[in-house]
């Protein structure tokens, strides 16, 4: 079988991710210590694609300095620039030059699929339709693109419906071959000033072009959201193994799957897996409970947490109550104030959310 291309996107402006994204890409928040990008770029490199054409948008340094040529992952990368966030469709558009003539998979880089592709992939290569789609069962559908399904055919695509005709979600991960071109220059935008993805594999279904559908088999998760982000992050820190690399002090207690990095240091704490610390962080009196990960050069001082991420340098110290469902950004601090009044002081960025007891 030949192989084929990948194309990863990894643009947008992540909105409903502000303020994490006001500064830093949607997919490179880590997922278990992992930019949720890099599971994409594995499940790419396992599936047997070799070629990767990324689109970035603003980020691009950020995606860059990250990814590099791709080698790390056993990938070829090529970085496509995109000037601004239009659409998926815009994104397979403006990749035109890179693919030629050859079909590809195209990969949303904020989504994450236990299993990987493979099984996807072999079925299109083996099928040869013009388009397939991969769905999955879900509560809310009008959140995403939604298909219908006739006699196991595909009849009819929505984008984002009010009315949504079944619970059959669109995951991030679709195949194409070069049919795709002219439906993604034949559409208009959306309501929302898109390029809608979804509109032009409808514009394949009308044209009478083969579209099939495959369904996960295991949990999807597209991470646009922090509930998202949060869950799929649980879910992820229920396969690792524990692994302590850093330094446990005797008075600790560690339970359960527990990751530990090289470099960091826990004294004084209690542990509840599953969880990781990450390289260079140090956990002081503190409690760190189920579905937590804290990534490098962090600092968690006599305070306890719970199902939570924190970035790289921030630092939670004397924290009064305990802390869960948080999504903490890089170089942030959060401490009990020191002096009178008692009162709650914040120095936040635009968008950000702040809940207190
Ligand atoms: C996009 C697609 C949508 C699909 C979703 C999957 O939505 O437009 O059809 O269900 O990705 O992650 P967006 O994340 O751009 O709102």
């Amino acid at each position: 079988m030949r192989p084929i291309k990948a194309l990863v996107l990894a643009g947008g402006k992540g909105t409903r991710l502000r303020p994490i994204t006001h500064t830093s890409a949607k997919q490179l928040v880590p997922i278990a210590n992992k930019p949720i990008l890099f599971y994409g770029l594995e499940a790419i490199r396992d599936a047997g694609i070799v070629d990767v054409g990324m689109v970035v948008g603003d980020t691009h340094r950020e995606i860059e300095a990250a990814v590099g040529d791709g080698s790390s992952f056993g990938l070829k990368v090529t970085y496509i620039r995109q000037d601004a966030p239009l659409g998926l469709a815009h994104a397979v558009m403006v990749a035109g030059d890179f693919m030629g003539k050859e079909p590809f998979v195209m990969y949303l880089g904020d989504n994450l699929i236990m299993g990987g592709i493979s099984d996807f992939v072999g079925e299109f290569q083996k099928n040869k339709p013009n388009s397939q789609i991969l769905l999955a069962r879900v509560d809310n559908p009008s959140d995403f693109g939604v298909a219908e399904l006739a006699d196991g055919r595909v009849v009819r695509l929505e984008e984002k419906p009010e009315a949504p005709r079944s619970n059959l979600a669109l995951v991030g991960v679709y195949m194409f071959d070069a049919e795709i071109f002219e439906a993604v220059g034949s559409i208009e935008p959306s309501g929302r000033g898109e390029l809608e993805i979804t509109d032009a594999i409808q514009y394949l279904i009308d044209a009478g072009r083969d579209v099939r559908a495959h369904e996960v088999t295991g949990w999807w998760k597209d991470t646009g959201k922090l509930d998202d982000i949060l869950e799929a992050n649980r879910m992820i820190l229920e396969t690792i193994d524990r692994d302590i690399r850093g330094e446990v002090d005797a008075r600790s207690r560690v339970d359960g799957k527990v990751v530990v990095e090289e470099g960091a240091v826990v004294e004084g704490s209690v542990l509840r897996g599953p969880l990781v610390i990450g390289r260079d962080s140090r956990i002081v009196r503190s409690y760190v409970g189920p579905f937590t990960s804290i990534y490098f050069d962090v600092t968690v001082q006599n305070s306890e947490i719970e199902h939570s991420i924190i970035l790289e340098g921030s630092t939670v110290s004397n924290l009064g109550q305990r802390m869960e469902r948080s999504l903490i950004g890089k170089d942030v601090e959060i401490t009990k104030s020191a002096t009178m009044p008692k009162a709650y002081r914040f120095m936040v960025g635009d968008a950000s959310r702040i809940e207190v007891p």
